[in-house]
């Protein structure tokens, strides 16, 4: 990340503290998150967003995507910032709160909310409810009317616009056959925007699609754009009835390893902006307000996680072709980083404690669970004198790192550790034995 240097004795510091001392007062593993950096992407997005959309007239919110990384102090930076907050359950949602955001900045998505959960979000307040099938409109507008207040809930439909974009399979979402929307091609999504409006419960603010996760090329973005302007005007021209925004979803990508490029923020906000101002230009509609809900390209990037390593071996592969690798085993794993096992997702590793040896060997650096997808970096040089003690930073991993980390091997997931202008915070403290048992009742 952005505040991560190397000291002249060669330990890594992130925001001036040097990770030995993290390491020695906090333990391993450990995600390590700076504070600055996060508030840096988040702003970046923000006016790289605002101001492209000013040039064609309208207004941006940006939402964070808690489901990434959410923690009381997160959910708070991000709203400082000026960012609102993109809540997918809620459990999410109760964070959120507690942060102090105010219910009009949140959003609750979900393909499958329970009624406790649109209780919830009435009761808050939220901005805004995005729904995402026929059922859930009914059962929100019921939901509204037993309330009995007179206020109707904002509501956003979620579709499916047909493009497919990002990365593994299971972290691409706008194709058709899968759990989330409703399809603009199969007319699911039409209809639902009908059934919205015929509840005087709910009131309709707009579309919202979500394309896929890790994109890094922007057309699928203006791709999506396309559709949704199209099926507002559609709307439009059916019912009279103009929806006032449209939710492009979350998806920008960051770099994992040394060559990936980051999608760029201004540059796929100017590309947006310019295709949004054109397509409504053609379609005689009026801009739409946009919005975006990033959650990977602010958190990923402003974390690294640090382990300590334990054992080191060599591995002979009899071959064809024979080879020999160096197996670095670390003291977490696919309980605190899921994404290699599951998307067989490619991060990068640097010795934290110090510099080491100029020779460098192949490795692969492997968990410590009782399994062999137990992958934390597939491939990558490290100095030939790793050792026993050693300490490793793998970065990028603040996205779906803490928020997808399980007990997996009864392992106590690890802290996430703040760094701001020299000092070290704990922001979510390191499970322990003693939390687990308290969960079995014996
Ligand atoms: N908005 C919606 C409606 C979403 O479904 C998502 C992610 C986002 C925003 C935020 O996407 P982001 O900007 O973070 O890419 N666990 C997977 C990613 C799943 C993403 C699910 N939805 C991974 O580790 O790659």
């Amino acid at each position: 990340s952005a505040g991560v240097t190397r000291g002249a004795d060669g330990a890594l510091r992130v925001a001036g503290v040097d990770v030995r001392e993290i390491a020695a007062t906090f333990g391993t593993p450990a995600y390590v998150l700076d504070e600055a950096d996060f508030r840096a992407r988040a702003r970046a997005y923000r006016d790289a967003f605002t101001r492209a959309f000013a040039a064609i007239g309208t207004e941006v919110d940006v939402y964070y995507a808690g489901k990434a990384f959410l923690s009381v102090a997160v959910a708070r930076w991000a709203h400082e910032e000026g960012l609102r907050v993109d809540t997918a359950t809620g459990g999410e949602l109760a964070v959120a709160l507690r942060a102090g955001v105010p219910g009009a900045d949140i959003g609750l998505h979900g393909n499958n909310k329970s009624d406790t959960e649109l209780t919830r979000a009435l009761d808050a307040g939220v901005g805004r409810i995005i729904v995402d099938s026929l059922t859930e409109i009914e059962r929100l507008a019921d939901a509204v009317r037993a309330r009995g207040d007179g206020r109707p809930a904002p509501v956003m439909v979620r579709v499916t616009t047909g493009v497919h974009a990002g990365g593994h399979e299971y972290i691409a979402t706008a194709h058709e056959d899968q759990k989330f929307g409703l399809s603009i091609a199969g007319g699911q999504a039409a209809a639902a925007l009908l059934a919205v409006l015929a509840r005087p419960e709910l009131e309709l603010r707009g579309i919202h699609s979500h394309i896929g996760s890790q994109i890094l090329d922007p057309t699928g973005f203006t791709e999506a754009a396309r559709k949704l302007l199209r099926l507002r005007a559609e709307l439009a021209t059916e019912s009279g009835y103009l929806m006032a925004e449209v939710d492009l979803g979350g998806g920008f990508g960051i770099a994992y390893l040394p060559d990936d490029v980051p999608i760029d923020p201004v540059r796929v906000a100017g590309e947006l902006a310019r295709v949004v101002g054109d397509v409504c230009g053609v379609l005689g509609t009026p801009v739409p307000r946009i919005s975006i809900e990033p959650g990977r390209a602010i958190v990923g990037p402003t974390t690294f996680t640090v382990y300590e390593i334990g054992t080191v071996k060599e591995v002979t592969v009899d071959g064809p072709p024979a080879f020999t690798r160096t197996y670095v085993s670390v003291d977490g794993g696919m309980s605190d980083n899921l994404r290699p096992a599951l998307y067989d997702a490619r991060y990068t590793a640097a010795l934290a404690s110090r510099t080491g040896s100029a020779e460098q060997v192949q490795c692969r650096v492997v968990g410590k669970h009782c399994e062999s997808g137990d992958i934390v970096v597939h491939d990558v040089f490290l100095p030939a004198d790793v050792a026993r003690g050693d300490l490793l930073a793998v970065p990028a991993t603040g996205a779906y790192g803490r928020s997808m980390a399980s007990n997996y091997n009864h392992v106590p997931r690890p802290p996430v550790l703040a760094v701001t202008n020299g000092t070290v915070r704990t922001l979510i403290r390191r499970e322990t034995e003693a939390d687990l048992h308290a969960l079995d009742q014996g």
